[in-house]
């Protein structure tokens, strides 16, 4: 089975780390987020991979070039102008002659896919749409079911008075070629507000696919940092702290488990590295400091006695000594934190940006 990766989103919602990444490549422990899928799709066996791509396409295509380094074959589709998410694939139309699987690329999840399959072929559905449950479903498309699992109702984004069940759209779908004959070529489309209101009412047979599996879309900064505690306390459960290559750890610093350090870290005198914390490569952190439940990308600086908590630090940024980054604070890239600063509060600074000491306390 082929695979359409929908990636031409802009990421907005995730800046500042998108300011100059696009979301696929934004690391995940250290690797680039897409690479997660890729390997995910091997598991399940499938190969052929076709990248609808809109926002800086020729960074992906840079990074993956044509998928043999990372055991698949990749195609990519470049938009010209925001296709949506069903424009996108029709674009894929010529290469897509059997079942296919779209998936949205800011997803990480185990949801079972052969068993997906399976279910897919058993119930000749037209399409087969994975569900998830969440908390909240405004911010998501809720898809209402029948008690055989018969997909009825569609509802991208409801409102709080609109949603029937917490199961939503978890975005990713079965379908069959036929499905494209509805979709125009060349115009904007979405699977959301367009495709699968139109299957519902064609009659066609579309059938969710309900699952418990992990599932958590990487919108927003907030779910990047749970995604990483949530896979830290999961690989790293047995074997506690991984170090990427060498790194140098002062005798009296501290790391304690689940962590991941980047090759040539270096972590000084009476530090603490608190789990769960990823290190980028090439990060420096100075005496005294304390990290705890961050992530921090490569190159960056922590200066003496700075304490970061929960919080995501981009490419090549520096800390000032005694500052505090706290509470779902986020760091664009080559941001410089003068002395003495407290950010906290989910503050958000754009890349480049440097702030004088002592000026911030929040
Ligand atoms: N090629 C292409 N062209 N891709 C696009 C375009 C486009 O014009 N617009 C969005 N995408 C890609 C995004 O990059 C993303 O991977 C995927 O399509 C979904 O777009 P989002 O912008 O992330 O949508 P969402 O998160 O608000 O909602 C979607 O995902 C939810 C699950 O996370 C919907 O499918 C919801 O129904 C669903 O519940
Ligand atoms: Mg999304």
């Amino acid at each position: 089975m082929k695979a359409v990766i929908l990636v031409g989103g802009e990421g907005t919602r995730l800046r500042p780390l998108t300011c100059n990444k696009v979301k696929p490549l934004v690391p995940v422990l250290n690797r680039p987020f897409l690479e997660h899928v890729v390997d995910y799709l091997k598991r399940h066996g499938i190969r052929d991979i076709i990248l609808t791509l809109g926002y800086l396409p020729e960074q992906i295509q840079g990074y993956f070039g044509d998928g043999s380094d990372f055991g698949v074959n990749m195609t990519y589709l470049v938009e010209g102008f925001p296709l949506g998410t069903a424009g996108g694939v029709k674009n894929a139309e010529a290469f897509l002659d059997a079942s296919f699987l779209v998936f949205n690329g800011d997803i990480f999840t185990d949801i079972d896919l052969t068993d997906m399959m399976n279910c897919h072929h058993e119930k000749k559905a037209a399409t087969s749409i994975a569900l998830t449950p969440v908390d909240d479903p405004t911010p998501y498309g809720v898809v209402e079911t029948d008690a055989e699992g018969r997909v009825e109702r569609f509802v991208e984004k409801p409102r709080r008075e609109e949603v029937a069940t917490n199961m939503i759209n978890a975005g990713i779908y079965i379908m069959e070629p036929h499905i494209l004959g509805y979709i125009a070529p060349n115009a904007f489309f979405t699977f959301e507000h367009g495709v699968f209101p139109s299957l519902l009412e064609r009659g066609e047979v579309v059938y969710g696919y309900p699952s418990q599996a992990y599932w958590i879309d990487i919108g927003t900064p907030e779910k990047y940092l749970k995604l990483h505690h949530d896979l830290l306390q999961r690989c790293t459960a047995d074997k506690g702290v991984r170090f990427e290559g060498e790194s140098f750890v002062h005798s009296s610093a501290r790391i304690q488990a689940p962590a991941v350090i980047g090759e040539g870290c270096s972590i000084g005198k009476d530090c603490i590295v608190k789990g769960p914390t990823v290190l980028g490569p090439q990060c420096r952190v100075e005496k005294g400091a304390v990290i705890e439940g961050a992530v921090l990308w490569q190159n960056c600086r922590i200066g003496e006695k700075a304490k970061l908590r929960n919080c995501v630090v981009a490419s090549g940024c520096c800390i000032g000594e005694q500052s505090e980054v706290l509470d779902e604070c986020v760091l664009g890239d080559n941001v410089i934190i003068g002395k003495g600063n407290r950010l906290s509060r989910g503050i958000r600074i754009w890349p480049d940006r440097s702030i004088e000491p002592n000026a911030i306390s929040f």
